[in-house]
This record gives C-alpha cells, sequence and structure tokens, in this order.
C-alpha cells in the first residue's frame, strides 16, 4: 500500500509503533520495521544520550530497515538533555523523529537541518495545525481512546480524524485505539494516510516486556482503563490497577488542591518495575482502550502482515461489494 506516510517515512506498509516508555527498545522497534512498518526507540527510557545513541546502534544490527526516536515533552522534575538526545540521533544517522508532549520547536532546527523527518504526535486539531506551521513534515492525530496522554479536550478519533483531514495539508497518521484492518481501512477512510499503534504492539512475541503485562493486556476489556492526573491537567490513560484506584480515591479526596507529589507513590519509577518484573501493580502504566480488541500475541509480523491482508479483503470485498451490489 502507498500513502504519502509511507513515502514520507520510507516503509513498506502504513503502520507506526508508537514510543512507549519502557518497551520501544530495539527488539521491538526492529521487528517493527523489518516488518515492514516504522519502528520507534523511545528516547527518554535511555537515561543518557550516551544509552540512547548505544541504543540505536543496537537497533541498527537488527534492522537495515528505516526507524525512528520518540522525544517526549512531559512535566517533569528534571528536564532532560534534549540537545543531548537530538545530537545522539543525528549522529546515529535516524531518519525519522516523533515528538510529543509539548511544542517541538526547540529540536526542529537541528533534525531539519539533518534532514530528519518530524513526526508530532499531538491530541488537538489547533496543536496539529501549530505542528504543521512550524515545519513538521506530518503529525500523529492521538484521539481520547489512546493510551498514555489524551490531552484534556476529549474528542474521540470518529470527530478528530475528519476534522484533522478538514484543516491539515501535510500528511497525518491515525493514532489511539488501532488494532486492526478495520481500524486502518476506516483511518484511511477519515483521511489519514496510515495508523500507529501501541498498546496492540505490546502483546506480541517480540515486545520486550514481561509475559505478565503481555496476559494483562490481552485480558483486558475496553472498560478497563481509567483516567488519571486530570486534576493536575497531566490526564493519562492507564490501566486499572489497586494502586490506580488508590490515586484516584486520593484525586477524589483532595480535588483541586492534589499536588504531584501526593501521587508519587503510584507513578513514579513504575515502568521499570511493571515491564521488566512483571509486578503489575507497581503503580499506574500506560494503556488504551484497544485492549478489548487484543486477542492473541502474534509476532510483529504475524500482526502487520494480517493487517495488510485483510485490509484489502475489506477495501475490495467488503466495500466494493457494497457498490456493486
Ligand atoms: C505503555 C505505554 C507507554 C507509552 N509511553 C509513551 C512515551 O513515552 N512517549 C509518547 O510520546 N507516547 C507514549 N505512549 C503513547 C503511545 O505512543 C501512543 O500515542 C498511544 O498509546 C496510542 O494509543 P493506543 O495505545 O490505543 O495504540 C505510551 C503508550 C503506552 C501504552
Amino acid at each position: 500500500m502507498k500513502t504519502r506516510i509511507t513515502e514520507l517515512l520510507g516503509i513498506q506498509h502504513p503502520i507506526v509503533q508508537g514510543g512507549m516508555h519502557y518497551v520501544g527498545l530495539a527488539e521491538l522497534a526492529s521487528a517493527v520495521s523489518n516488518a515492514g512498518g516504522l519502528g520507534i526507540l523511545t528516547g527518554l527510557t535511555q537515561r543518557t544520550p550516551k544509552d540512547l545513541a548505544n541504543e540505536i546502534a543496537r537497533c541498527r544490527t537488527m534492522t537495515d530497515k528505516p526507524f525512528g526516536v520518540n522525544l517526549t515533552f512531559l512535566p517533569s522534575l528534571n528536564t532532560p538533555d534534549y540537545p543531548g538526545y537530538v545530537k545522539a540521533i543525528i549522529e546515529g544517522g535516524v531518519t525519522v523523529v516523533e515528538t510529543a508532549g509539548n511544542n517541538p520547536q526547540q529540536v526542529l532546527p537541528p533534525l531539519k537541518e539533518a534532514g530528519i523527518k518530524v513526526v508530532h504526535k499531538c491530541t488537538s486539531v489547533r496543536h496539529a495545525l501549530k505542528a504543521q506551521s512550524i515545519g513538521c513534515d506530518a503529525v500523529s492525530v492521538d484521539g481520547f481512546e489512546c493510551g498514555g496522554h489524551p490531552g484534556e479536550d476529549d474528542i474521540p478519533n470518529m470527530i478528530l480524524l475528519p476534522r484533522a483531514a478538514d484543516e491539515l495539508e501535510i500528511p497525518f497518521i491515525a493514532s489511539g485505539g488501532m488494532a486492526d484492518a478495520r481500524s486502518l481501512v476506516a483511518s484511511l477512510a477519515m483521511g489519514a494516510e496510515g495508523i500507529n499503534m501501541a498498546t496492540r504492539f505490546i502483546a506480541t512475541k517480540e515486545a520486550p516486556v514481561h509475559d505478565k503485562v503481555k496476559q494483562a493486556i490481552l485480558a483486558a476489556s475496553e472498560r478497563d482503563t481509567r483516567l488519571i492526573m486530570r486534576p493536575l491537567r497531566n490526564t493519562e490513560r492507564v490501566l486499572t490497577n489497586a494502586a490506580v484506584e488508590r490515586l484516584l480515591e486520593k484525586e477524589r479526596k483532595l480535588g483541586a488542591d492534589i499536588k504531584f507529589e501526593d501521587i508519587l507513590d503510584e507513578v513514579a519509577g513504575v515502568y521499570p518495575r511493571v515491564m521488566q518484573e512483571g509486578d503489575l501493580d507497581a503503580g499506574a502504566w500506560s494503556c488504551g482502550m484497544v485492549a478489548g480488541l487484543v486477542y492473541d500475541i502474534p509476532s510483529v509480523k504475524e500482526l502487520i502482515d494480517r493487517i495488510m491482508a485483510q485490509a484489502e479483503t475489506i477495501i475490495r470485498k467488503r466495500l466494493e461489494g457494497f457498490l456493486a451490489a
């Protein structure tokens, strides 16, 4: 399949793996790229720019296809060394960067100068338009369904994607709630040129996370995510567990007075414990509503091949069939 996104990113299939803290390591990114999609390493999972340089080099030994790096700008106590990470990306010969969390202006000049394509992930049309105006090559439009940070507007993809199509000139990728060929074909119908999947890719053979995490996603239904940190205007969609329910109880009790320090126990240092040790109740970890559409743990190649084959069937048989009838 050829779209403006496959052309822009130099990939075979219009399927991107979104950045995921402690999941987006070389094993997963290379598997996605080898299967014809775009795999993405999560920059800030690497503690230092030097670690990111090593991870890029490791990924390069596992695939000769293009892969990207995610750079996330979120409120944090210690600001990461973004110029250092950008240097590692450029020197590592990476061709695509997925930015997220905030306006990526600070990293655009060096990335653009190095010829790197920048895909900014955002949750609203106005932020997508801003990204277009400052020179991003494409955007990933993340609907309210998404795992991680859906923003504060709560617009689901059924509205957000056609709205993006009505406003944007640069190509965009549909993100949030994407699981299968139906997601891909529907997104293309609504104006997107590809899909970005995160939660779905955790439940694959190659995802370098504890098996308990994969099983938890398999077992979860579409009703099992919760929105946390809304009072802090840093909303995150996570899989429910004891820690998440405790956190929500604190939010109810403390109301508008709640501070980040009040929920540190539930959100700080959680990812390595969950993803590596399989301690699922260690705290809050991102997960999309799409967990309800995850029924198996295939290899990345099986998943991507299945999506592409079934997308063709939906388009040629189901959709064309309606016209022929
Ligand atoms: C476990 C997990 C960790 C994530 N970490 C990040 C991150 O570090 N940076 C980022 O930009 N997005 C992150 N995301 C968001 C995804 O990249 C993606 O935008 C979103 O999950 C898409 O929705 P989906 O999960 O329904 O596919 C994370 C998502 C998950 C599920």
